[in-house]
């Protein structure tokens, strides 16, 4: 494959604006790609235990070798390092190694690395410049993209955070090749999420399994653009950006029922298919359409089933931090590339989620109108 051919640029028009590219072998590149867009000399170059003996060298190298001094750090992988004293053990960090205004924090790995250092370089000196070098495709296709950066508090996930938008992201789609399968199927998740959000063009693709050959790099740079387009017209989340969150209400409630044991693609799976199907039953999704979600998400090995009830998740998702007084807002899927937001009373909640359950409803589709 021609791999210089087929690297893609994105810009995302938000904070000062910033390039995404995507592309093969950019970690070992990402020096002299990151020498013209940062100001400083020093890097502090945050990866986690699972990435660090991948990658954690060749990008030192690369960085070592345009002239910056690289320190790195490694976090435990997992959920349970988006943590309160995981960012203040980054903190003394870069203040104890001297890290200035100028100068840059750049995260090395999956959604967990980016969400952490982003926070922490958000808020040293109140906002270091950020770059983003995502090795998951869950990272590559959204988490890496549009400046949501933050931790998990122990009443819910992302609870504190800030917006740091990067100065540069850098997908390398070859970090993808040591992805373990059920790695690389919970990026899978958010690429179908983002198809039905998009529309034909993306969703196409997911009605056969995706895989890591030749075209993954046009369906990453396909969600980039879909997500740098919402995000531009909504960096603040207060508007159509909660279109993003389509199977999250869900989805997040599934990863705080199981003491995030499931893997935020497989809940995210699990919550498309509960609201496709309550959509289908309320009558805002056809039947063909609510066949086709569910079957690109069979297609791609991702369940569309979950054990915990709708009472369960109900009071799950209520702890939500998204939820708006008495209200939640949901994302409803009407159609390929049709979703909506709509507010529904949290006393209905329950009922919607038992249609998507398969269940019966006695309270649900009194909700008022479209945001
Ligand atoms: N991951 C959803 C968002 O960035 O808004």
């Amino acid at each position: 494959m021609n791999t210089a051919a087929m690297e893609r640029e994105i810009y995302v028009n938000t904070g000062g604006g910033y390039k995404v590219t995507v592309g093969a072998g950019l970690i070992d590149r990402c020096g002299e790609l990151l020498r013209p867009v940062l100001t400083g000399d020093t890097v502090m170059l945050i990866t986690d235990t699972s990435v660090a003996p991948l990658y954690l060298k060749r990008a030192t190298s690369s960085l070592t070798n345009a002239g910056f001094r690289v320190v790195p750090y490694v976090i435990p992988a997992g959920e349970t390092s988006k943590n309160m004293a995981v960012i203040t053990s980054l903190l003394e960090l870069f203040a104890n190694s001297g890290l200035t205004r100028s100068d840059a924090v750049v995260s090395l790995g999956g959604g967990v690395v980016g969400d952490t250092a982003g926070f922490a370089a958000g808020v040293y000196m109140r906002g270091v410049a950020f770059v983003q070098i995502p090795t998951t495709l869950l990272a590559s296709v959204d988490a890496s993209v549009g400046g949501k950066t933050g931790v998990d508090l122990s009443a819910g996930k992302n609870l504190a955070g800030v917006f740091h938008q990067p100065k540069a992201v850098l997908c390398d789609v070859l970090c993808l090749d040591t992805l373990p399968s059920e790695v690389f199927a919970d990026g899978v998740a958010e690429v179908i999420k983002t198809g039905i959000l998009s529309g034909e063009e993306l969703f196409s693709h997911c009605e056969s399994r995706i895989d890591k050959s030749d075209n993954i790099i046009s369906i990453i740079e396909k969600c980039v653009i879909y997500k740098a387009k919402i995000v531009e017209e909504d960096e603040r989340d207060s508007g159509r950006r909660k279109l993003l969150n389509l199977g999250h209400t869900v989805g997040h409630a599934i990863e705080r029922l199981s003491g995030y044991t499931t893997s935020h693609g497989y809940a995210v799976a699990r919550g498309i298919a509960v609201i496709s199907r309550a959509a289908a039953a309320l009558g805002q999704l056809g039947a063909t359409e609510l066949d086709r979600i569910i079957s690109a998400l069979e297609a791609n090995s991702l369940p569309t089933t979950t054990e915990y009830t709708a009472t369960e998740l109900a009071a799950a998702a209520t702890s939500d931090k998204k939820r708006k007084g008495g209200t939640l807002t949901l994302v409803m899927p009407r159609g390929i590339g049709d979703c909506v937001l709509i507010d529904y009373p949290v006393d209905e909640l329950e009922g919607i989620f038992s249609l998507g359950l398969g269940g019966e409803s006695t309270s649900a589709g009194t909700s008022t109108g479209a945001l």
